[in-house]
């Protein structure tokens, strides 16, 4: 395996920061209430160019910063000492689309914001973009901040894997582990029906609260737990089916949609196998398509309607440019 990467180094303005977005494989929502996940960085990025102005902006226009929660939560923890921030930010990433837009601004914002104060370690590069996010969103884990800080491959609240660092939010702690990459290509593809991660997030919350909620919540581990060690084992099957186990418990609680299962149903033609990612509602899915097959995948997905992408794991996580 590669070795971790650095922390991140001190730098003034103007200065450039970029981080990617991600896919949650097995355990979005249970990972909330402390569940195991596994998700990976994707080699999507959003790329910051942060500068010294006389008023905060995003692209030129204060409105887009004003209207930007993680923006203000940012700078209401970290702000640099300048009367104001023009922030450039181009993506890759859509928008709402459960890839983890919100995950890659923030951790190259708090990567740049940090570079400001000196640098900072990844643990607590990880700890800074979990609180923000966490701080606008107002619910959620820090699986997604976490794998636009580190990169690659990473599982969260289990035994497999190397240990990375632990992100705590009061009493509650996530550990998070390096998985190796088994170099397979993914497909991911997005609806274009965007979705609110706190909304979904709120809804799953409230279904697991009810009587039967542990019962529901064991189940959503155990499949991510199979799912996690047949990937270690790149057992490719094995991995399809614990996708397709964790779809049937994401269809439970109530985040799938007939857009999400149009996609699920075009993506199975080709795939070992293929589930929501993400906060559903809407959002994206993501498929294990069969070698030789991905473009053939990617190009149904579009003709059914969504934006899709290959994609395979990035090692890069946030940086500065
Ligand atoms: C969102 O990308 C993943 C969720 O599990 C929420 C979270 O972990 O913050 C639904």
């Amino acid at each position: 395996m590669n070795p971790e990467p650095e922390g991140i180094a001190a730098a003034a303005l103007p200065l450039s920061a970029s981080a990617p977005g991600k896919c949650i494989v097995f355990g979005e929502h249970a990972v909330v209430h402390g569940g195991p996940e596994l998700l990976f960085a994707l080699d999507l990025r959003t790329h910051l160019v942060l500068r010294a102005s006389a008023a905060t902006t995003v692209n030129g226009r204060t409105e887009t910063a004003e209207a930007n929660p993680y923006l203000k939560e940012a700078l209401r923890r970290f702000a640099p000492p300048v009367p104001g921030l023009g922030l450039t930010a181009i993506s890759r990433l859509p928008r709402g689309s459960g890839l983890g837009s919100s995950a890659a601004f923030v951790a190259a914002l708090a990567a740049g914001l940090s570079a400001l104060r000196g640098g900072v370690d990844r643990a607590s590069l990880a700890q800074r973009a979990f609180e923000i996010e966490r701080g606008a969103q107002g619910v959620g884990s820090p699986g997604d901040t976490s794998a636009a800080v580190a990169g690659g491959f990473l599982a969260l609240n289990t035994v497999h894997g190397t240990p990375l660092w632990e992100v705590t939010a009061g009493a509650e702690t996530w550990t998070v582990r390096r998985v190796p990459d088994p170099g397979w290509n993914w497909v991911v593809a997005y609806s274009k029906v965007p979705h609110d991660t706190g909304r979904a997030v709120r809804s799953v919350s409230e279904r697991l609260h009810r009587p039967d909620g542990p019962a529901l919540l064991g189940r959503f581990r155990d499949v991510a737990e199979a799912g996690i060690a047949a990937l270690i084992a790149e057992d490719r099957a094995a991995v399809g089916r614990s996708l397709a186990e964790n779809e049937r418990l994401l269809e439970e609680v109530g985040v799938a949609n007939d857009r999400l299962r149009t996609l699920l149903g075009v993506a199975a033609e080709e795939s070992a196998g293929a589930k929501i990612t993400g906060a559903g509602m809407g959002g994206s899915i993501v498929a294990l398509p069969e070698p030789g097959a991905e473009s053939r995948v990617r190009q149904r997905l579009e003709r059914a309607g969504a934006e899709a992408f290959v994609v395979r794991p990035s090692a890069d996580g946030a940086r500065l440019l």
